[in-house]
């Protein structure tokens, strides 16, 4: 085993049991609804990294190149001898961008809630990267959780890209970052965020025509068939991912395209033709209303970057 590389070490508890709870409970309300944390098991974390590679989908590109374009003033807003905490980690390609130009960073902890995939990418990391200490931590961020100080701690600046912020309502985002700060110990945050933007380009970026989006979103139900036994027939659902002017953001549902009942765990679930269960928001914002938000959630915004043409914002957040 890589020295460098610290053992998996978990600190929420395990998802397996709420997976099945949350199924129970989602299906029994109206509007049926399923939590999108559950989207990645290692199938789904798979398939979101071939998302993230689609010509529609803008926003990991885009991210991308303002990543490499900043990475120098990036790192000096860290600091030297940062410890670089990740929420919802994935694949671990972006934050390569961000080591490289670290100044001597103490370590790099990857929190996700998918143990499997982590394991798995965090050993390419280590090995590209002997010199680093590396700590991989499977957990749920979005529920209470202490990030163990290292031996020797530092200053700590919390990476959260992807604009993940925008799965949530803007209540529970903003309880999030305030989550967020608290793990941070009075460091600062950087965060992605997807920009309000011309409605059919959004639109094309959750309906992609090769249809891996579709394939993800369902993924829910191939999950809930693999881990719970549910006998969900996938191709009696349709992926449907419309924008919501209004309330400024994608809405994605599974629409049942007939009148079919679904068992689980012993118990029967009725789909009436055309309804929808929700698995997933993505809130757009603007620059403006983001930084507002995090001055609410106890944030000064020092920075911010974007492209030319306003797909995608970068923020840096000090703690206040
Ligand atoms: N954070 C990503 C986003 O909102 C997650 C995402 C992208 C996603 N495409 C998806 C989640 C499709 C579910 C299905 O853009």
């Amino acid at each position: 085993m890589d020295t460098n590389l610290a053992r998996l070490q978990r600190i929420t508890p395990t998802e397996a049991d709420s997976f099945a709870d949350t199924v129970l409970d989602g299906l029994a309300r109206s509007p049926k609804e399923i939590a999108c944390k559950y989207f990645y098991d290692e199938a789904g974390s798979r398939l979101f990294d071939q998302i993230c590679e689609l010509p529609e989908y803008y926003q990991t590109r885009t991210e991308v190149a303002l990543l490499k374009r900043h990475a120098g003033e990036i790192a000096a807003l860290m600091g030297s001898g940062v410890e670089i905490v990740e929420f919802g980690a994935g694949s671990l390609r972006k934050v390569r961008i961000l080591l490289d130009a670290a100044h001597n960073p103490r370590a790099y902890t990857p929190l996700d809630i998918s143990g499997d995939y982590l394991s798995d990418v965090v050993r390419v990391l280590a090995a590209d990267y002997p010199a680093l200490t590396l700590r991989p931590l499977v957990g749920d961020f979005t529920r209470p959780l202490e990030i163990p100080a290292l031996s020797t701690p530092s200053r700590r600046a919390g990476f959260f890209p992807g604009s993940t912020i925008g799965n949530f309502k803007p209540d529970a985002a903003m309880a999030l970052l305030r989550r967020m700060r608290s793990n941070l110990n009075g460091g600062g945050l950087l965060v992605g965020v997807d920009l309000v933007k011309d409605p059919v380009r959004l639109h094309a970026a959750y309906n992609d025509a090769a249809g891996v989006t579709a394939l993800f979103n369902k993924n829910l139900l191939a999950r809930a068939n693999r881990e719970l036994g549910a006998d969900f027939d996938l191709d009696a659902f349709a992926h449907y991912a419309p924008y919501n002017a209004a309330a400024h953001r994608i809405e994605m549902y599974l629409v049942s395209l007939k009148r079919q009942t679904v068992t689980l765990a012993g118990r029967h679930f009725e789909f009436a033709q055309g309804e929808p269960l929700h698995t997933e928001d993505s809130h757009k914002y603007t620059i403006e209303s983001f930084r507002e938000m995090a001055c609410r959630a106890g944030f000064s915004p020092r920075a911010v970057w974007t492209d030319e043409d306003r797909l995608f914002s970068m923020h840096w957040l000090e703690s206040r």
